[in-house]
């Protein structure tokens, strides 16, 4: 089948094909079409969970009493045309390069944006492909067994133009290579499944980095540009040759950008709560989990995270790129995240932040032989700011240091930072954490020119740390309560809601 010169319409992957001319729509054909694809939906169950983009009840109700997003989608959309990779002559041996049938198939399922949406199936196989990528009213469906693998061909690859707030690619000047999923100025696109696979194969990605023979910056597994209404569920991201998921410049007036890695189906049907995971090995450079960037509106719920760098890291651009740009990251919900690294933080704002980072909450979390649970970030000419953030229920194990606040990494984008722009960190609220077994006491670490204030920790208990049990603080104030061992003096025992409440 030539997609391109004869679009065919391909229902459900079955024998039922309707052929049309692209311009030649009469009516007549096109309510048979419809009447042939409503059919095909009602007569097929397609989504196993319903989730849509709008609910009938409050948002902010939901947000508040149940602890979840999911409700902000109610229901999966349902899309008009329901096609298969295998529709587009993909293979899924492990071998064949599907990335002219993954293409195509983007190509072609465009063209329903507007009359309805597509879903793309991906069925039981493994499917090797160079990037591709999605489109708006689109769902990309992984059933089980499914597992998309990325090319181990650089080119499959190709360069894009560098992040305007990076300024240049973060590992290396220039462009980048794109992520294996992309998506730029997207509305409403699901990529979810029964637990299906998408393993970036970032071996050989490392390997360069490794061995410095890298010549562009490595690629995402999933990054999403300048989009909103999405939803990235109940799958497994493996082996990505950099950040996992990168959600950058998702904007949004209403709160409707989430990942949900795992889709707690529980709280809406009853069911059995299922994992969304994200895995590479324990030394992989940079595969941090999930790094929201200069974007808005995001909840990230119920995942488990192994990985070689930051499990979470919420971002807004690098220096005078990012302090130009002035996109910051807020109103982010980060919950029921639990998991490890080694090097690495579980969560972390940071370091690149110049855009500012603001009204972030983060509760729930699980960490263990990490090297850090919570971290801030951040350095001289990062400019930006870090505001609101509110940080609750951590328990860890064998966390080197479970609290870190640092500054001084020297990491920038090229000569012409300013060392006038300091980053303002206000307002940084952590309580309820227990950590047993860890290295050594919080270490908070301000920067002399622009001390970090208003840092609040309540109800702390830092059990078993092995070599240093005290505090070390440096350009920081604020308050404690409740805290063991006995924090630094820079943070007075002294704690009133009102001076830990920043509005
Ligand atoms: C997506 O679908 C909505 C609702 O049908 C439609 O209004 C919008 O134009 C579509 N967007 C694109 C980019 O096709
Ligand atoms: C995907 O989009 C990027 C820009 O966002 C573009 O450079 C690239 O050529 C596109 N790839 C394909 C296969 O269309
Ligand atoms: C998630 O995957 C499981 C199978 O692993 C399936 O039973 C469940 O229906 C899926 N949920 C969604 C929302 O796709
Ligand atoms: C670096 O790693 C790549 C990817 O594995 C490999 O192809 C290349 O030969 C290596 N180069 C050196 C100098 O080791
Ligand atoms: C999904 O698959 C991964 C391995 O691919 C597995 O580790 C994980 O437990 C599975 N999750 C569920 C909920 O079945
Ligand atoms: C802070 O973010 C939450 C969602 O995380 C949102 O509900 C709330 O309205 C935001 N507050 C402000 C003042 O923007
Ligand atoms: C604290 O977080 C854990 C998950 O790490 C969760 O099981 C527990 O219910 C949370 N406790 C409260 C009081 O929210
Ligand atoms: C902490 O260390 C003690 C002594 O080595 C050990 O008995 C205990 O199991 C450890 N606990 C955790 C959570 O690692
Ligand atoms: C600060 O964060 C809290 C918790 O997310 C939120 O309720 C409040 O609205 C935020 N305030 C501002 C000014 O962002």
């Amino acid at each position: 089948m030539d997609f391109d010169e004869k679009p065919s319409f391909v229902l459900g992957g079955n024998a039922m094909m309707v052929k049309l001319s692209r311009f030649s729509w009469s009516p007549l054909i096109l309510i048979i079409l419809l009447a042939l694809l409503s059919f095909q939906i009602t007569s097929k169950a397609v989504y196993p969970v319903k989730i849509a983009f709008t609910s009938s009840t409050s948002k902010d109700d939901i947000m508040a009493d149940s602890r979840t997003c999911v409700g902000f989608f109610g229901e999966l959309p349902e899309r008009k045309a329901v096609l298969s990779i295998r529709d587009f002559g993909g293979v899924g041996d492990g071998k064949t390069s599907n990335t002219e049938a993954f293409r195509k198939a983007m190509r072609y399922v465009h063209r329903f944006g507007e009359r309805g949406g597509a879903q793309l199936n991906v069925p039981e196989g493994r499917w090797v492909t160079g990037s591709f990528n999605l489109t708006s009213n689109f769902t990309l469906f992984l059933e089980e067994g499914a597992v998309i693998l990325g090319s181990q061909d650089p080119k499959e690859w190709p360069i894009i133009e560098p992040l305007p707030s990076y300024g240049r690619g973060r590992e290396r000047l220039g462009g980048r290579h794109i992520s294996l999923i992309h998506g730029d100025g997207l509305t409403n696109v699901v990529i979810t499944g029964n637990n299906g696979t998408i393993d970036g194969q970032g071996k050989m990605w490392w390997e360069l980095w490794w061995n410095r023979t890298l010549e562009h910056t490595r690629g995402h597994l999933v990054e999403l540009m300048n989009s909103q209404d999405i939803l990235i569920s109940n799958l497994t991201f493996l082996n990505s040759p950099f950040w996992t998921i990168h959600p950058i410049y998702c904007r949004l007036l209403t709160p409707t950008a989430f990942i949900y890695c795992l889709v707690s189906v529980s709280l809406m049907r009853n069911l059995v709560v299922k994992d969304m995971t994200i895995l590479a090995p324990l030394n992989a450079p940079n595969t941090d989990g999930i790094d929201p960037d200069s974007s808005t509106n995001v909840c990230i719920e119920d995942c488990y995270i192994e990985s070689g760098d930051d499990l979470l890291a919420v971002k807004s651009g690098w220096d005078q790129y990012g302090i130009k740009m002035a996109r910051p990251s807020s109103n982010i919900i980060i919950r029921r995240v639990s998991g490890t690294t080694p090097t690495c933080s579980g969560v972390g704002i940071g370091s690149e932040m110049s855009g500012g980072v603001h009204n972030v909450t983060i509760e729930d979390l699980h960490v263990w032989d990490s090297a850090a649970g919570v971290r801030i970030k951040t350095d001289k000419g990062r400019g930006g700011y870090i505001a609101n953030i509110t940080i609750s229920n951590i328990t860890m194990e064998r966390v080197k240091i479970p609290i870190r606040f640092s500054s001084g990494s020297n990491d920038h984008p090229d000569e012409r930072w300013d060392p006038k722009a300091v980053p303002v960190v206000k307002g940084v609220s952590i309580s309820n954490v227990v950590s047993f077994n860890s290295t050594k006491a919080p270490v908070l670490e301000g920067i002399e020119d622009a001390p970090f204030d208003g840092i609040c920790m309540k109800n702390i208990r830092l059990l078993g740390v092995v070599s240093s049990p005290s505090w070390r603080c440096e350009f920081v104030s604020g308050f404690a309560d409740d805290v063991f061992p006995a924090p630094c003096p820079q943070l007075q025992m002294d704690i009133s809601s009102s001076r830990c409440s920043y509005s």
